[in-house]
């Protein structure tokens, strides 16, 4: 964020380097339960983001001492592979992945029904295969779509979006070089019903303006957004019907 470069991020008519508009998202697709052996699991792909969730639980938590009385831990861990970006990133935790986890499980545990489950932990394992900027949020709206696909229960889902200015311009979704070379990224999860915000972090400057603005247009996003968790959701359990009756 905030490097320096003489790379032009937009034209003369505000059409950025893939050429998106400044309020348009990059593709994104979602797939449910494509892991057998997990309780629940989805796939996401946005823009060129290449993510994997597995879900395990709710289930005992171990070691005891982590237990809580009165509800289910969620432990969420981000996992970049080595081969998921340009330059290959080492192996394990570090501090960017232990803070990811942190805020994602946070997220996470404001939409799941943990009361239920005292003294259980939730696993959620989120693994990039390919980074393309955006990852928490694509790993955070997936890794939802995962829970839910595991029948755990949920009072919402979390659904998320990022924002940032590049060349002084508030856009929605910012890609790699965006990210890069722009001068702030605003990411941003919501409950999709009551529209909660359950993680917001932001890394550069924006006024404040700016940034009503940037919140504004992922709220609309987090909309479109949520559509397609629910669509992949109802998709799985399509198939499934059909395939009971044959
Ligand atoms: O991925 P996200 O935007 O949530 O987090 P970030 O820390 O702002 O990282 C932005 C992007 O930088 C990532 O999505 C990766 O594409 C890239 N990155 C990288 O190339 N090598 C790393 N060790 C970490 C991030």
């Amino acid at each position: 964020m905030g490097s320096e470069s003489n790379i032009k991020l937009l034209d003369e008519n505000g059409i950025r380097l893939d050429g998106r508009t400044p309020e348009q998202l990059r593709p994104i697709k979602i797939e449910t339960n494509l892991l057998e052996r997990a309780d629940g699991s989805a796939y996401i792909e946005w823009g060129g983001n290449k993510i994997m969730v597995a879900v395990y639980g709710p289930r005992e938590a171990y070691p005891k001492h982590t237990q809580d009385i009165e509800k289910a831990v969620v432990k969420a861990r981000y996992n970049m592979a080595a081969f998921s970006v340009d330059e290959r990133k080492r192996p394990g935790p570090d501090r960017r992945s232990v803070e990811i986890s942190k805020v994602i499980s946070e997220a996470l545990s404001s939409a799941i029904m943990v009361e239920q489950f005292p003294r259980a932990q939730i696993d959620v394992f989120i693994e990039v295969m390919q980074a393309d900027a955006g990852t928490r949020i694509a790993g955070l709206t997936a890794a939802s779509v995962a829970v839910a696909s595991a029948g755990i229960p949920m009072r919402d889902m979390v659904v998320g979006c990022t924002a940032g200015k590049v060349e002084g311009k508030v856009v929605l979704d910012l890609s790699k070089e965006e990210d890069n070379f722009g001068q702030a990224d605003l990411p941003i999860a919501v409950l999709s019903k009551s529209k909660r915000i359950v993680l917001i972090q932001m890394d550069g400057d924006l006024s404040l303006e700016e940034f009503e603005q940037a919140s504004g247009m992922i709220m609309k996003a987090t909309d479109n957004i949520a559509e397609i968790q629910r669509n992949a959701l109802i998709n799985r359990y399509s198939v499934e019907s059909i395939g009971d009756g044959e």
